[in-house]
């Protein structure tokens, strides 16, 4: 690093010009594959192309290389670019969608994949990934949960901050780790209806003990940038709010790093209707604190003009360009522009053994077994299996930003996992909503061919679900079900009255009710990713048991999103398992989610001893990470394999200022046990488990009875309460 003395000299020596193309970030190249963002190729704008700061979307060892000496032979002052990417889950090596990273309830997993990630990244250029994504989200209709890991602020805290470790690493200039840009910020999840790019009316209440911890989290574990929604958060759009980039995220949160606009998200506060041109778009988002636009060019063409006119201060500019190039300093771009970026080194790291290992167990752990009747799982040797469906033989294991730079040729299917195990067929095509003109496939000829399969196997395993094109960015659907073609072939395979353990691939929470209905055993897959075929396989076949668990509810039916598990009790709650007039909920529907938080099985099962607890009453007058009391359990295995379980510590705080949820999971502890082996396990309950943000007041502890769970999931009933005195 140069330091500060060298970035106030640099400062000093460029042109509002020069620093307004280094807030600048163009596309890397265009569509037709030529060097946008140098090569003069968009913008037609020499001058912004030879001085932009940064570029999207441009990697590859050999690319990068070529395009940073140019860069450095022709910008100004010989600043090296920053190349940014989407590197969410993986790079090459493509773990499970971060939904299913969730899944597997392991934030030390998590770090190392994006550790793994890091590398293969960086030795291709990459110097920042726009990851994290950190937004909580509750509603299954919107296509973008998929980036998430779900509905709960104290696992989605958790995961934020082991992915900007993996990331970064002890610094981001040490050989082999990026920057993390953590994303978006705040409360794109909650947009209304799930519609992508939509409005979001958040509380005070809500954002700040729901949405704002898993951003604080990466903040606190040092994410280097930042990135607003696209969303208005409460009529005003993320991009050009000071109250969150300047009250909330520097003020109350600290962060000191670089916010980075969302693709075109300068420009498209003129159609938010909150101002009328592009100049006073740039205007509002410098003001905000908006340190680079991403792709637009707001900021290059009018800046001049706003500091005329007074619209912008100089010193917001100089502000915005020292934190960008603090940035390339910390990265050390300025004593090495290259930093890793290595052809051999890609040779050598890409897809390499060991990330495939990792790959393969990340696969294996993200699976959650919703149902295994009569233990159709796991599969036994001497059974003939018939593979069927779509997924039977597919490479479509990755989502959409899995093939920003990965490929499906290099994922495993889980027919080739399967190996000499099993036959396989392609009953009934996948059905992708996004093409809307292509024919609904007929599938007749297919189910014909998959029963005549069906009809020499001994057991049925049936690998169906979402198109990876039906989520994502853009991907909100207004129907969790699975295409109608699929339910079709699953009925058609029930007549035959075999076994069928369904594998439902998706990038959401799915309405499984007749899923459940025909099948004897389900397993929720996400898209696990380059090693998918492999780890599936070693979970049917028993090498490894099931350990994920839901980090979202699955709803019952498609009208009850958003569902969560950590609402508000409301006055009128239905604590039946039916439908209750006058009481919370939907007609002639049961109450609450077919699956709920926290679910999963195994191949063995565990019994819990009631709560005990260390005391019944406190006093607490102070924060502190001090414990107050302990909370445990007895856990048994009552199976016959051995197996791990998920303890899952949830606290109620019975009667608040603000009306509290029913729970709140603030810990779990994952424990191996044998057949019939029992273990005490125990948490330790602090002042930070029980507090929370008041609006208007602050962090709070406030007295009256606590209730603690301990179990398997966000339904389980085992609870004992204790009392606080005192208060903070
Ligand atoms: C996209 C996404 C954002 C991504 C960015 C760069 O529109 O909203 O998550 O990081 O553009 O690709």
């Amino acid at each position: 690093m140069l330091g500060k003395d060298y970035i106030s000299n640099l400062l000093s020596q460029m042109t509002l010009k020069e620093k307004a193309a280094e807030m600048t970030q163009l596309w890397g190249e265009n569509p037709d594959g030529t060097l946008m963002g140098i090569l003069r190729g968009f913008h037609q704008n020499e001058h912004l192309s030879a001085n932009a700061g940064s570029l999207l979307g441009f990697c590859g060892a050999q690319r990068v290389l070529e395009a940073q000496r140019l860069h450095m032979e022709e910008s100004a002052h010989h600043i090296p670019l920053l190349f940014m990417t989407d590197v969410i889950h993986g790079y090459k090596t493509i773990f499970p969608s971060v939904l299913g990273l969730g899944a597997a309830w392991d934030p030390s997993l998590i770090e190392e994949s994006a550790s793994v990630a890091a590398a293969e990244a960086s030795v291709s250029g990459v110097h920042v990934t726009f990851s994290p994504m950190a937004d909580l989200v509750r509603d299954a209709r919107w296509g973008r949960v998929i980036e998430s890991t779900g509905e709960d602020p104290y696992l989605n805290s958790l995961c934020s901050a082991a992915f900007t470790r993996g990331y970064q690493g002890d610094g981001i200039g040490k050989p082999l780790h990026i920057a993390s840009c953590v994303k978006h910020f705040i409360g794109y999840g909650a947009v209304e209806g799930g519609r992508d790019y939509d409005s979001a009316q958040i509380g005070d209440y809500q954002l700040f003990n729901d949405y704002l911890p898993p951003f604080l989290a990466a903040v606190e574990a040092g994410c280097e940038l930042l990135m607003p929604g696209f969303n208005t958060l409460n009529g005003v759009p993320c991009t050009a709010s000071r109250r969150l980039l300047q009250e909330i995220l520097k003020d109350f949160m600290h962060f000191q790093g670089v916010v980075i606009s969302d693709c075109t998200a300068v420009c498209e506060l003129v159609p938010h209707g909150i101002c009328e041109d592009q100049a006073q778009a740039a205007a509002l988002s410098i003001g905000a604190g908006v340190d680079v636009e991403m792709v637009s060019s707001s900021f290059y063409d009018h800046l001049e003009k706003l500091i005329e006119t007074g619209a912008v201060s100089m010193a917001q500019v100089d502000g915005a360009v020292e934190r960008i190039l603090t940035l390339k300093d910390k990265m050390g771009l300025f004593e090495n522009p290259y930093k890793d970026a290595s052809p051999q080194k890609e040779q050598e790291l890409h897809l390499c053994g060991k990330h495939r290992q990792l790959a393969r167990k990340a696969a294996a752990q993200s699976l959650v077994l919703l149902q295994n009747q009569n233990q159709a799982l796991p599969l036994q040797n001497n059974e003939r299996i018939a593979l069927i469906g779509p997924y039977a033989d597919s490479r479509k294991l990755l989502d959409i930003w899995g093939l920003v730079n990965g490929k499906e040729e290099d994922c495993v299917t889980l027919y080739e996992a399967f190996g000499e195990h099993a036959a396989c067929a392609q009953g009934c095509r996948l059905w992708n909503l996004r093409n809307l003109e292509e024919e609904r496939p007929s599938d007749a000829d297919l189910i014909a061919q998959a029963l005549e399969l069906a009809d020499k196997s001994d057991k049925i395993v049936l690998a169906i679900g979402e198109h990876p094109d039906m989520s994502a960015e853009a991907g909100s659907r207004t129907d969790l079900e699975l295409p109608a073609n699929q339910i079709a072939l699953l009925k058609a395979l029930h007549d035959t009255q075999k076994p069928i353990v369904t594998v439902v691939f998706t990038g959401r929470p799915l309405v499984l009710t007749e899923i459940a209905r025909y099948s004897s055993a389900v397993v929720i897959a996400w898209f696990p990713g380059t090693e998918g075929g492999r780890g599936i396989a070693d979970v049917l076949t028993g090498r490894c048991a099931p350990t994920g668990r839901l980090p979202m509810s699955f709803p019952r039916a498609t009208g009850q999103a958003p569902i969560y598990y950590n609402h508000l009790p409301t006055g009128r709650p239905n604590t039946t398992n039916s439908y209750q007039p006058f009481a919370n909920g939907y007609i002639g529907i049961e109450p609450g989610p077919l699956y709920p938080f926290g679910f999963g099985l195994t191949y063995t099962e565990f019994s819990y001893s009631e709560v005990t607890l260390s005391c019944r009453s406190v006093t607490c007058t102070a924060p502190s990470e001090q414990k107050l009391l302990t909370a445990s359990t007895v856990v048994t295995n009552t199976g016959s394999r051995t197996g791990e379980e998920t303890v899952q510590l949830y606290i109620q705080d019975v009667a608040g200022t603000y009306s509290r949820p029913v729970r709140m999971l603030k810990g779990f502890q994952k424990i191996t046990l044998g057949p019939g082996e029992s273990r005490t396990v125990a948490f330790s309950i602090s002042p930070r488990m029980l507090e929370y943000y008041i609006p208007q007041k602050g962090i709070s502890l406030e007295e009256g009875t606590f209730r603690i769970y301990i179990g398997p999931h966000a339904e389980s009933t085992q609870y004992q309460e204790f009392l606080v005195k005192g208060g903070y």
